[in-house]
């Protein structure tokens, strides 16, 4: 008599020919899971009762099970049982869809190869600020108050012109502002002819991948890297291709040596790596410039928090580097001023402007003008520099009471490494603690970190954290790495 099953058993869609057992049996269980089929938490059927149920070797089993653990779906140990992780990794890129999806199928709704690709970014947190949120600036430093004095102004003398809207590249005085400030202070080399004024740097990955890229086409992404870029990619169906950052930042040659194909596209983040935090080399940049012009690949150069630099030598941007117009650079207002404001700037080679504009065009038209001529006042009245100025000793404070505590509580369980830029750090953990199970335990202690595997492809290290310092204040940042403390403590194997 067959053995009865200790869980119910899987109904998935048999193996797919020329597909290897291991990748088909990965492929169904992940879209299972994300379908809500399985739970979080749900055990997963016991590597026999699988192998009995669908005639396939166990190795076979166990290889697609540690692949899902190493990104991050399931956790346990095999032997003593495999579950659904608590904490879907897509649901940084991300899950829901699962359910959107089902919901039009279910009504007969035949979705676009598009659509069916599509995954929504998570939203950013609704509740206040705490330690170590990562994905926000220091909102309550923000002058709102003069913020007010400007739009106030600004809307009390807005002439006809302003109201009747705008060429789609942008408010002209704006892009004006822009092209001094990059050229300026980021080593940018462009005129306001170049600069585009789009609704966030998200929103300029979505569109240079609908511009530039088809079905299949690879793309380089940084590994660990940021998912907004990736979800944007793969839903316009490119082929996502991760390569390895090293001390140094996207390492060329082991992306050329895994990679055979050149790809269309590359992403990179060379101010300030997203999650790590390097700073890529000039030798790195002048390599990757030089193989791109050769390769005829766009590099996407991620600029998105680079203003807040706090040591080591600022190097210019691949932008102002590049000779042969293979860059394009994009820049954030969001985390500099506000997140609401989804304001943010594309500098693109000459003549890619007009199919960038005809894009525009053709979808939001441009983004909010009245809100374009006040970011433009702010500007050109002096108070975006001061107040990057004030925000930036704000938070090289609020980085030294995190980096004094943590090196106070945390040692021997966290090591900060020298933060150069940005909002956030990474934090390695030490004595073999795993930062998955720090995620959670944090939780418990009102604390929120990511691990790094969120931000990773294929097999990513278990031993890092990121955490946000520019969010809260000293007092919170105390408490927080107080408590961190606690769940470290928790989490020693
Ligand atoms: C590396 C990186 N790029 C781009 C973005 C998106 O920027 P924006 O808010 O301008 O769309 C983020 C947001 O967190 C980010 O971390």
């Amino acid at each position: 008599m067959a053995k009865k099953l200790s869980t119910l058993p899987l109904n998935l869609r048999g193996p797919k020919p020329r597909m290897p057992l291991y990748r088909w049996l990965y492929e169904e269980l992940r879209t299972t899971i994300l379908a809500g089929r399985l739970h979080p938490g749900a055990r997963l059927p016991a590597t026999r009762d699988l192998a009995t149920q669908y005639g396939i070797s166990r190795p076979t089993i166990v290889t697609a099970f540690e692949q899902l653990r190493s990104e991050g779906y399931v956790e346990g140990k095999v032997g003593s049982g495999t579950y659904v992780s608590k904490t879907l990794p897509d649901e940084l890129l991300q899950a829901p869809r699962a359910k959107s999806e089902a919901r039009t199928r279910r009504r007969g709704i035949p979705l676009s190869a598009y659509a069916r690709r599509l995954r929504p970014l998570p939203r950013s947190e609704s509740r206040s600020a705490r330690a170590f949120r990562a994905s926000q600036p220091a909102l309550d430093a923000f002058p709102t108050g003069l913020w007010a004095q400007v739009a106030a102004r600004r809307l009390r003398r807005v002439s006809t012109r302003l109201l009747a809207g705008g060429e789609a590249l942008g408010y002209r005085p704006l892009r004006e502002a822009v092209a001094e400030y990059l050229n300026t202070s980021r080593g940018v080399k462009c005129t306001a002819d170049q600069v585009l004024i789009i609704s966030g740097v998200q929103q300029a990955l979505d569109r240079a991948a609908h511009l530039l890229l088809d079905p299949g086409d690879p793309v380089w992404i940084e590994e660990p890297g940021y998912p907004g870029a990736a979800v944007v990619f793969r839903a316009v169906g490119a082929k996502i291709c991760p390569v390895a950052v090293d001390s140094e930042g996207l390492n060329l040659e082991a992306g050329r040596r895994r990679w055979q194909q050149h790809p269309r596209l590359v992403y990179v983040t060379p101010a300030h790596q997203f999650p790590l935090g390097v700073t890529m080399s000039l030798r790195r940049r002048l390599s990757l410039l030089e193989w791109a012009r050769r390769s005829r690949t766009i590099i996407f150069e991620d600029d998105y928090d680079s203003e807040y630099r706090y040591s080591g030598r600022p190097i210019p941007a691949l932008q102002g580097l590049d000779r042969a117009e293979v860059v394009i650079f994009a820049g954030s207002f969001t985390d500099v001023l506000f997140p609401a404001l989804r304001l943010a700037y594309l500098v693109v080679p000459s003549d890619m402007v007009d199919i960038f504009a005809a894009a525009e065009s053709v979808s939001t038209h441009h983004p909010p003008l009245i809100d374009q001529a006040i970011l433009c006042d702010f500007i050109s009245e002096g108070h975006f520099a001061r107040h990057v100025r004030r925000m930036r000793e704000l938070y090289a404070e609020r980085l030294s009471v995190l980096v004094e505590s943590a090196g106070l509580r945390l040692a021997g369980l966290l090591e900060i490494p020298v933060v150069e830029a940005g909002l956030r750090t990474v934090g390695w953990l030490q004595g073999g603690i795993l930062a998955e199970r720090v995620a959670q335990a944090a939780a418990k202690y009102d604390v929120e970190v990511v691990p790094l595997s969120r931000y990773a492809y294929g097999r990513a290290r278990s031993d890092g954290i990121v955490l946000g310092f520019a969010a809260v204040d000293a007092r919170e940042l105390r408490r927080g790495v107080e408590q961190l403390g606690r769940a470290l403590q928790g989490c020693r194997p």
